[in-house]
């Protein structure tokens, strides 16, 4: 079967590898790629955003199954364009997809099927002065903008009263549009894991859990980034924690998304908040995690592409999976100096090549071909995963990689996966 992965980031760079190694995969192509993903995949010189376009490309090239890495295109309706195409999608329909693309609709959704998650109200700015009582009356918060906003729509105030400014900001275009409507949530404590499960509209597996580190510094100190490293599996998910989750969290969604005419296919990525062994829903993204998955699909062993593929088909096959945690994964990424705010990239990148060994993978991220070479191209630029049998072992390998490469300008934590141990 031809494959086209639609993305060019970290994340895309370890579902084409999990893809390319896949005794059912044929050819494999992406959209747009970058330089590490296109020494494993051909080039589709398409335009992502046309599904048209899209569609017409996978007929000429006998593509069947496309995969979708970011959540904007299943926002705008990839799955349902191209699905009309006679062409399978691992990624859900647009009414689905609200599920990210909006945290009203996901609040009230979990509200509606009685899914654990953080008590909250949604507001718009005509409703300032009930938002404010509501802080008031429930601080500490948590304050969301309702839309997409590239993952840094989230603000955790100290005070009330920081938390009222922020909420002036916030209705004041902080977010744009995404935050004309703002979710506030009751604030939970507890230890975080992403878990992802593989859904064919009915059915579920899920693959190893793992913990992000969202933080751009040492610590958990600085601004939140889209996730600094990740490793797999997460012992804090125990196999009680993920049993209760595929009850409570996982099998409702699917339930209530078929009873509400968009059954969800598609990888469903719960970020849990987990407390005396029960965790609660932070947030649903309508994909795979990054960078998570970096660190989930290292040591997934498995027929990746006749996994997904069944589960665009609405038949699940469990049995493409022999292992979903072989060994113990450590992603830690090399990020450019100013991230998650503005920062200098084009910068050459020495090194991948001695680092990678078969237990260390350097997924690339913000990278660009330039003459030849491969450049830092953006905030998150590499994802060094280092494998071993063990969550120490494979810490160990990651920094030993992280050591090897070097470009100007960068920097990365250097306590991923410390929290596991
Ligand atoms: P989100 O984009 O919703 O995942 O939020 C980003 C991050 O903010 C999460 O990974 C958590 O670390 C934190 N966060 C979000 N909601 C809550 C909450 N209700 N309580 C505590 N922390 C939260
Ligand atoms: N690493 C968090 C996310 O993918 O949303």
């Amino acid at each position: 079967m031809n494959i086209l992965v639609i993305g060019g980031g970290g994340r895309e760079h370890a579902i084409t590898h999990a893809l390319a190694v896949s005794e059912s995969a044929g050819d494999i192509y992406v959209a747009p790629g970058n330089p590490g993903i296109l020494t494993i995949a051909k080039k589709a010189d398409i335009d992502i955003n046309n599904f048209n376009a899209v569609a017409q490309f996978c007929k000429a090239n006998d593509i069947t199954l496309v995969v979708v890495g970011p959540e904007q295109p299943l926002a705008d309706g990839m799955a349902d364009a191209l699905t009309k195409q006679g062409i399978f999608v691992f990624g859900p329909m647009q009414k689905a997809a609200m599920l990210e693309a909006s945290k009203g609709f996901a609040k009230d959704f979990m509200a509606k099927y009685k899914i654990p998650t953080a008590a909250y109200e949604t507001f718009d700015a005509t409703q300032k002065t009930q938002a404010i009582d509501f802080i008031k009356a429930n601080f500490p918060v948590v304050l969301k903008a309702d839309g997409l906003a590239g993952g840094k729509g989230v603000l955790i105030p100290e005070t009330a009263d920081e938390a009222i400014s922020q909420l002036d900001e916030m209705f004041g275009g902080m977010f744009g549009s995404a935050s004309e409507r703002i979710v506030i949530e009751e604030f939970m404590e507890g230890e975080e894991a992403s878990v992802f499960a593989i859904c064919d509209g009915k059915d579920f597996v899920t693959l190893a859990p793992s913990q992000d580190h969202k933080r751009a510094f040492d610590g958990d100190l600085g601004l939140n980034t889209g996730g600094m490293g990740a490793y797999a599996p997460a012992k804090v998910a125990t196999d009680e924690v993920i049993a209760i989750a595929h009850k409570d969290i996982i099998a409702p969604v699917l339930e209530g998304m078929k009873s509400e005419g968009s059954p969800y296919i598609g990888c469903l990525y719960a970020g849990l908040m987990i407390k005396d062994g029960n965790p609660r829903v932070v947030e649903f993204n309508v994909r795979f995690g990054d960078p998570e998955t970096q660190a989930v699909l290292a040591i997934l062993d498995a027929d990746f592409a006749g996994l997904l593929d069944s589960a665009a088909k609405g038949k699940l096959d469990k049995s493409t999976i022999r292992s979903v945690a072989s060994k113990s994964a450590c992603c830690v990424v090399m990020a450019s100096e100013g991230y998650p705010g503005k920062c200098e990239s084009g910068f050459e990148i020495n090194g991948i090549e001695e680092a990678s060994n078969d237990n260390l993978i350097v997924y690339q991220a913000g990278t660009k071909d330039a003459n030849g070479k491969v450049v830092s191209n953006g905030g998150r630029v590499l994802g060094v995963t280092g494998l071993g049998s063990n969550l120490q072992e494979a810490i160990d390998k990651a920094y030993i990689g992280v050591k090897k490469i070097d470009f100007n300008n960068h920097f990365y934590r250097n306590d991923i996966g410390k929290k596991g141990l």
